[in-house]
């Protein structure tokens, strides 16, 4: 780049951002007395914002994507080589890098068999509950049409996965939406709805209560995600999961299980269902799948799924009649297997594991000190703690003060999320995911600077 490109001139960047770009998730009028943060450069876990200031990214590029951590030239390597030789052709045909990345992905789910690509989580998840109205349609008679999703779970920004918005200030005023989609109350122990001893299970009975009240004959499928993300970071109650998975059996409801977030690494394992062994019908993914190194997100089916849709070949409605335009780029894919090698070869599920622990560890000893955390959670490198006004009536704090930790820890060059916009009276929980490759020294900087947050933000 020569050196009078504009590129080079950041206060002209951070000028163009301030009149022109319309960020996601955020009130403008700030904007009019202050300058938006433009980050420039990452290495690692590290970034630096256009004013030269260095950051310690604990929650891998906001949205807990970057699970490889930034500056990974080999993939970069991998996507430029790909590029050159071919960058794109509409997923009615093959690519090389997406015919293997299938086979490498499938290789790592025993039971899934089939891999649908397109670019975003919100579009991996339209593509299930298009499917589930094509079966309902096809070999239903057209009941089995609803689809069950759950208080607190979140899917995507578009209408019909807003439709499935477990947060509702995530679907509020977007709406109307389509019909078709039923609430289930969510597993969060720490706010208990039964006074229960086997809560895991009270909580998978009333997914079974919903169902009778619709008619086992209505509903098609159910989504959920495996850990909760932003509704909070909920791990799901002992005995939970296996009670789902025998409810979705009884009244043949298709399972399928959102791992926009937990996918490739993010809780330990390659998939958040594997720790609870879940056999889903439907598993979608995008965030981790490449890191944020390119758009990717895949709708991943058992065979018996597939069949369902080439059981009829002189139908010519019978078959999956979608399109994702960006699907067929082989960016995503190219650089999915390299992000899948680096994860195997420098071991980054067990560092996940081990770090995780860590983690929980440090937040569980920051309980001790500061009342003000009332429930830590987690699984892996995807942890939160959920701060309350008094542990005794567990009364949420005040967001603005949740807020503040978050801007006190930014202050000291952390970066550290919390539930933002998604849960009226709920938006009280810290969320940490950094990257896979989190050392010791990384993580202890990030909840040393929770400690010094609440110590100053609370007292
Ligand atoms: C669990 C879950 N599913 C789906 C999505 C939507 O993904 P995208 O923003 O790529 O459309 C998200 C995004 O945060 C998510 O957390």
């Amino acid at each position: 780049m020569s050196l009078d490109h504009p590129l080079n001139d950041l206060s002209h960047v951070v000028s163009a951002d301030r009149a022109h770009v319309w960020h996601h998730l955020s009130q403008h009028k700030q904007y009019e007395t202050t300058d938006p943060r433009v980050f420039v450069e990452g290495k690692g876990m590290r970034l630096w914002d256009a004013t030269g200031r260095e950051y310690l990214d604990g929650v891998s590029g906001g949205v807990w994507t970057v699970n490889v951590g930034y500056g990974r030239t080999s993939i970069a390597d991998a996507i430029r080589d790909q590029l050159v030789k071919l960058n794109y052709y509409a997923g009615a045909a093959g690519t090389v890098p997406g015919a293997l990345f299938a086979e490498r992905l499938i290789q790592k789910m025993p039971g899934m068999a089939r891999v649908y690509y397109s670019n975003s989580g919100s579009e991996a998840n339209e593509k299930v509950y298009k499917m589930v109205r094509q079966i309902a349609a096809r070999h239903h008679g057209g009941r089995k049409w609803k689809i069950l999703y759950r208080d607190r779970d979140y899917h995507g920004t578009t209408l019909g996965t807003l439709a499935t918005s477990g947060q509702d200030q995530r679907a509020m005023q977007y709406g109307p939406y389509p019909d078709g989609f039923v609430r289930v109350p969510h597993c969060l122990e720490y706010r208990a709805q039964w006074e229960v001893e086997n809560y895991g299970e009270r909580a998978a009975d009333a997914i079974e209560e919903v169902i009778l009240r619709e008619g086992p004959d209505s509903v098609g499928a159910i989504v959920l995600e495996p850990v909760t993300a932003g509704g909070g970071v909920i791990t799901p109650p002992e005995g939970y999961w296996p009670r789902v998975q025998e409810i979705c059996r009884k009244y043949d409801i298709l399972l399928h299980i959102d791992e926009v977030v937990c996918g490739l690494g993010r809780t330990g394992t390659w998939f958040g269902y594997q720790h609870y062994g879940i056999e889903p019908d439907f598993v979608t993914m995008a965030k981790g799948v490449a890191s944020g190194y390119a758009a990717i997100s895949c709708t991943v089916t058992t065979e018996r799924v597939f069949e369902m849709f080439k059981d009829d070949a002189a139908d010519p409605m019978g078959y999956f009649r979608d399109i994702s335009t960006f699907g067929g780029c082989t960016a995503g894919p190219v650089a999915a297997l390299e992000n899948m090698r680096i994860i195997e070869d420098e071991g980054l599920l067990e560092n996940t594991a081990a770090m995780g622990a860590r983690v929980l560890a440090n937040l569980r000893a920051l309980q001790e000190k500061h009342s003000v955390i009332g429930n830590v959670r987690g699984k892996g490198l995807f942890c939160g703690a959920e701060l309350v006004a008094d542990r005794a009536t567990k009364e949420p704090l005040d967001e603005r003060k949740v807020q503040a930790v978050v801007a006190d820890c930014l202050a000291q060059g952390v970066i550290i999320g919390a539930t933002n916009r998604s849960l009226p009276g709920f938006n009280n929980t810290l969320c940490l995911s950094p990257a896979l490759i989190a050392t010791s020294d990384d993580i202890d900087r990030i909840t040393d600077a929770i400690d010094g947050a609440l110590s100053r933000v609370v007292g």
